[in-house]
């Protein structure tokens, strides 16, 4: 038994470079998880994989924009698994733009899914976990945000994504106070440069405005500062998922880690 076994975790942008090797890990833990992310088929698949690996998966479509889809998200988890226990709020998305270039709509694309997106799915979690606590279920619950090192420092050229990913550290902060008396927490964790499909994206608008010429060169040098002296990979990111899913981390509540090989330091 581990201190993940049976506890029902959501996980959204489950499908990605950082959500997949979460829920990989965790499923590996006992955890019963459910794979969220925009494409049904992506998540039925992993889902899928984790139960042919012995653990206990599935796979919902959503859009973390929408509410409804949000709702039905953690209702089907609750469907499944009897409770939520933790939601990642991990699905994000980025696109360079250098700062004067950067236009309404950009402005909406980025926040909507990396800030509104996590609003949604902390109220929508925070209901859930409420309702739990009324029907003899159990109080309690933990939010869990992927927030970055774009949360603590702004970056040129990407100063919309770094914008929503402080936001995400507001409302962990806001949520923290609000909820603690119900023993709902809501911490973050800050991941640096990640190998992912999101750097490819990044990379690729880099040499798209033309700040960059060669593939990766935008990727290895930000990656560079790490003093840790490499980029991440996902499964850097596993510990403190695990952590801060875990009862480890049940006294923690508002904090943001920073889990990014010694690139920011606060
Ligand atoms: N890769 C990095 O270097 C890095 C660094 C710091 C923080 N992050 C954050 O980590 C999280 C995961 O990113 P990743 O690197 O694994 O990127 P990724 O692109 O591999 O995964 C992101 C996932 O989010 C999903 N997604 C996007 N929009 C969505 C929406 N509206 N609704 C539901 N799902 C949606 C995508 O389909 C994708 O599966 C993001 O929040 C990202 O901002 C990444």
């Amino acid at each position: 038994m581990s201190k993940l076994t049976n506890k029902s975790i959501v996980i959204t942008g489950a499908t990605g470079g950082i959500g997949a090797a979460i829920a990989r890990a965790l499923a590996a833990d006992g955890a019963a998880i459910t794979v969220a992310d925009l494409s049904q088929a992506a998540a039925d698949n992993l889902a899928g994989e984790i139960a042919t690996a012995g653990g206990k998966a599935i796979g919902v479509a959503v859009d973390v924009r929408e509410r409804a889809q949000v709702r039905a998200m953690l209702d089907k988890a609750a469907e499944a698994f009897g409770r939520v226990d933790v939601l990642f709020n991990n699905a994000g998305i980025a696109q360079t733009r250098p700062f004067l270039d950067i236009t309404e709509e950009d402005w909406r694309l980025v926040t909507d899914v990396n800030a509104l997106g996590v609003l949604i799915g902390m109220q929508e979690a925070v209901k859930t976990f409420q309702r739990q606590a009324a029907s003899g279920l159990g109080g309690g619950g933990k939010i869990v945000n992927t927030a970055s090192i774009a949360a603590k420092q702004g970056y040129e050229p990407l100063a919309h994504y770094c914008a929503s990913k402080f936001a995400v550290v507001a409302m962990t902060q806001a949520a923290a106070r609000a909820f603690g008396k119900e023993g709902i927490t809501a911490n973050c964790f800050c991941p640096g440069v990640v190998a992912t499909p999101m750097w490819d994206v990044i990379d690729k608008g880099f040499r798209d405005n033309k700040l960059t010429t060669k593939e990766n060169e935008a990727f290895d040098s930000f990656a560079a500062t790490a003093v840790l002296g490499r980029a991440s990979q996902p499964a850097d990111l596993v510990g403190v998922a695990r952590y801060l899913a875990s009862s480890d981390s049940d006294f923690m509540t508002g904090q943001s880690l920073m889990v990014d090989g010694g690139m920011v330091f606060i």
